[in-house]
């Protein structure tokens, strides 16, 4: 029999999710291997009607579009799934058994989990109930330690720098703050990236916490220098010295992350409440999660499809491949998920912002 592999998309889409479906379709289609997606995460491997054949004819041009042709869900984990019972109450139930029947009887010789790390966990501890899993890092918010790059990042960074880059000329007109919350979780990456990119003034991440005093040096030196407008890129994780992270709960029943999100609101009210500065507040969300891929995301996720196959190839499981450039790697999935990156705060990054001038929120560079 030949091999049969299938695929799956979990936690929140990215794009360049089809271009890693495309290039596991195509190259494990070419060495004769029968491919097969499940919808929504793991639906496929409960329901047959969930689980999609797929050939390099049904996959042909999702390599340039966002989102995911299977689905994905980020509030199904299988070890701990809310379940309605008869009397109309939330029961979380392990449903992981089930699943590995499941994938047993349909006869898979591989599992490729293209996922962050709440998707790879979830495919780690499937390898650990004896399912043959490879993992493939995917999230805009590139807070996954073992790989350089998460694909989606590049895009979101791009979409949220050309949205700065148009606040720039409202700012401008109106003399007024302009503070926009970008995503990234509990990492400032993409707040970071698309701030120097976007010529921002000031940039507030999480692993600074922030001092008002110090945002409202920056935009009053602006003011000195005849600059009456000003940039604030908030990551939605950021917080102020002492205060807390802002989010609305974990939203819907069966999420466990923290919905995040306010932290822009707060702090255009206190840059209009310390400076009475006309201040505008605006939330990218997930506009940076949609689109087509940019060239970097496309070319990274073909890559960690291909990769991918090469390592069902070579039976490397429970490893997730990794751009440890300039090569493809492979990594324990549990190394992988140990610790989220954060942005090292000695890297050239963070030089070159407080070079240039941005703030970013600590008091660091201010000078008038
Ligand atoms: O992890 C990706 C991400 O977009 C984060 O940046 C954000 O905090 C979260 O997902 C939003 O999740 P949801 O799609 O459930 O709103």
């Amino acid at each position: 029999m030949s091999d049969r592999l299938v695929i799956s998309t979990g936690g929140g889409d990215a794009p360049g999710l089809n271009a890693v479906i495309f290039a596991v379709v195509n190259a494990a289609t070419r060495k004769g291997w029968e491919v097969y997606g499940s919808r929504y995460g793991y639906g496929g491997f409960l329901d047959k009607d969930e689980l999609v054949r797929l050939t390099p004819d049904c996959v042909e041009g999702i390599l340039t579009q966002g989102g995911t042709i299977l689905g994905t869900t980020n509030k199904g984990n299988p070890f701990a799934k809310p379940v309605e019972n008869l009397a109309g109450e939330i029961q979380i139930v392990d449903i992981s058994d089930k699943i590995m029947r499941g994938f047993l009887r349909m006869g898979f010789s591989c599992h490729i989990a293209v996922g962050g790390d709440g998707s790879l966990e979830i495919a780690h501890r499937f390898a650990q109930k004896g399912m043959p899993v490879i993992g493939v890092p995917k999230t805009i918010d590139n807070d996954l330690e073992a790989t350089d790059r998460t694909f989606g990042f590049d895009t979101a960074v791009s979409t949220a720098t050309d949205a700065i880059d148009k606040l720039h000329s409202t700012a401008k007109s109106h003399d007024r703050v302009m503070v926009v919350e970008v995503m990234g979780r509990d990492s400032g990456w993409i707040a970071l990236y698309s701030g120097i990119a976007g010529g921002a003034d000031v940039i507030l991440i999480p692993e600074i916490p922030f001092d008002m005093e110090a945002v409202c040096s920056k935009i009053a030196e602006n003011e000195l220098h005849e600059k009456h407008y000003s940039i604030v890129v908030v990551a939605e994780g950021a917080r102020a010295q002492g205060g807390e992270v802002i989010s609305k709960g974990t939203g819907e029943i069966g999420r466990t992350e923290l919905l995040l999100g306010g932290i822009g609101e707060w702090v255009a009210n206190q840059i209009r409440q310390r400076l009475g500065k006309d201040t505008r507040s605006l939330v990218l969300g997930h506009l940076q999660r949609g689109g087509s891929p940019t060239n970097f995301d496309r070319l990274l996720a073909l890559r960690f499809g291909a990769a991918a196959v090469r390592m069902a190839q070579a039976k490397v499981y429970d490893h997730m491949v990794a751009w440890v450039p300039p090569n493809m790697t492979a990594v324990p999935i549990a190394e992988a998920i140990r610790r989220r990156k954060k942005v090292d705060l000695e890297s050239d990054k963070v030089l070159t912002a407080r070079d240039i001038g941005i703030c970013l929120g600590d008091g660091h560079a201010i000078t008038s």
